[in-house]
């Protein structure tokens, strides 16, 4: 098997990190061509290298986007609850204005609720604000390390339960319709109980693996305790150290590993307008 320097070294383009934890700009590529195995081998390598990686300047149609995402294995189904394009359901769109106020700033994993949660996402910045609207990124492995072998030993025998419910809660689910939707989308996705420190298949690094988005409670823990360790562990997300900030274009791509990091869409841009086009990949149960 070809070693990871050997990977990057035949992939034919540049990986510039955007610091030594997470992130990194990836430039010379024109992700709408087909991609070659060079290629495909060494983008695939940078995302397990540095969890969440860029491209700009882009143009990805419906097919180009699918392809790309495809590189990284099956994708997931039609999400329950965001509109999608029409002929690509597997394409989420994700779009705010003023009568549709952006509600995904506050830090989470994507779809958590799920048994097997997704492997990282591919989303595309097809119309983006003049001013506002970053993507904040989170390590989750760096959070881990950073964490006393006592309290790492703690969390490791613990596991948490992660619900699609809050869905419920917000703004956009108020009509008795929408609520009943909301009932079929739980009978569908039943909360799931995940470990609260996971375990990544492919770089075998260790994970925190709950967020304050869907995780509702560690299980096996009295509510107070288990509130206070996730209260403290939420806010050793918000650390600078663990984190990337990554400035939005038209045409700009950001693929993350969503088993290794979470993330948090900075909401300032409201009440411009802001498309995003989003399809994610399939991962496994996590361990
Ligand atoms: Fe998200």
């Amino acid at each position: 098997m070809e070693s990871r320097e050997d990977i990057m070294q035949n992939a034919p383009f540049e990986t510039v990190p955007m610091n030594p934890v997470i992130g990194a700009e990836i430039h010379g590529l024109d992700l709408s061509k087909p991609l070659g195995e060079r290629t495909v081998a060494g983008i695939k390598q940078a995302l397990l290298d540095h969890q969440v990686i860029f491209f700009r300047g882009q143009e990805l149609d419906p097919d180009s986007h699918m392809r790309l995402a495809g590189i990284f294995g099956e994708l997931e189904p039609p999400h329950p609850i965001f509109p999608k394009i029409e002929s690509h359901p597997q394409i989420a769109v994700l779009e705010n204005d003023e009568n549709r106020p952006p509600e995904t700033n506050i830090w989470h994993t994507d779809v958590t609720w799920r048994d097997k949660p997704p492997l990282g996402s591919v989303l595309y910045g097809a119309e983006i604000p003049v001013s506002g609207g970053d993507t904040m990124w989170a390590s989750m492995t760096a959070l881990y390390e950073a964490l006393s072998p006592s309290m790492q030993k703690m969390l490791e025998g613990l596991r948490a339960v992660h619900s699609i419910a809050v869905f419920a809660n917000s703004g956009n689910y108020e009509t008795s319709q929408d609520a009943e939707k909301m009932m079929d989308v739980l009978k569908l996705y039943p909360p799931q109980s995940h470990p609260v420190i996971r375990t990544h298949p492919e770089t075998g690094k260790k994970a925190l693996f709950v967020n304050s988005t869907f995780t509702t409670h560690i299980e096996g823990l009295p509510l107070d305790e288990s509130a206070a360790i996730l209260k403290f562990l939420y806010e050793k997300v918000k650390t600078p150290e663990f984190q990337v900030r990554f400035k939005w274009e038209k045409g700009s791509v950001a693929i993350w590993d969503n088993r290794a990091t979470q993330h948090y869409a900075v909401a300032d841009y409201y009440p411009q307008y802001r498309r995003m086009h989003r399809i994610t990949i399939n991962g496994d149960v996590p361990y």
